[in-house]
């Protein structure tokens, strides 16, 4: 069972990577977690290179997309929204539709009160229309600067609220495992 896992900063003290980390860490087999190493060598997203010489960096994205049962995101929120690198990781996800059905959870780490609310429900749209299946609760995390420390969640009640939420990612990949077993046969 393997998930990816997608981080929309690039900062070296990204709170939302420290909960990949921290997410890496929870995973016992038989699941499998690979983080995406770097979103941001991915070149701006261009139709006319999609359609005449799709980037080797976007065929193996994704390939692992594909390759994946499920997909964990943690996103930070800029202005409102989610970060321009995750935007633009998605538009050349778009085109391969490897999306369609994968169970997704949304997660997003800020420093503010409200805890990139606005960062997940304009992914939930994103992702919605590319045809995912978004788990409806998200975690989102508070004042995470309080709650981060050597780049790993270090908040008792949010590493539960993060199990929670893996848990419920493994719940709906089982269930879309089932379901496409039970159309198969
Ligand atoms: C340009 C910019 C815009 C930001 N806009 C928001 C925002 O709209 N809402 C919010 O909660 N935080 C906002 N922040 C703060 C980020 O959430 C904060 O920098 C966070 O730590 C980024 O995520 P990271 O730690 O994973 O890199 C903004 C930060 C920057 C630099």
């Amino acid at each position: 069972m393997k998930v990816l896992a997608l981080c929309g900063s690039l900062r070296s003290g990204s709170l939302n990577a420290a909960v990949l980390r921290s997410a890496a860490d929870l995973f016992v087999e038989p699941w499998e977690i690979t983080i995406e190493p770097d979103l941001g060598r991915l070149p701006f997203f261009n139709a006319d290179v999609e359609e005449n010489d799709l980037p080797e960096i976007v065929a193996e994205l994704r390939a692992r997309l594909g390759a994946s049962d499920g997909l964990l995101i943690a996103t930070p929120e800029y202005a409102h929204g989610t970060s321009g690198v995750l935007k633009n990781a998605l538009e050349w996800l778009v085109g391969g539709g490897e999306m369609a059905d994968k169970p997704v959870a949304l997660v997003s780490a800020s420093p503010a009160v409200t805890g990139g609310d606005r960062a997940r429900a304009w992914l939930t749209e994103t992702l919605t229309v590319m045809g995912a299946n978004v788990l409806p609760d998200g975690l989102r995390i508070p004042q995470a600067t309080r709650k981060v420390t050597d780049g790993r969640l270090a908040d008792e009640p949010t590493l539960a609220a993060l199990r929670h939420l893996l848990d419920d990612l493994a719940q709906a990949v089982t269930r879309a495992r089932e379901e496409s077993d039970a159309f198969a046969s």
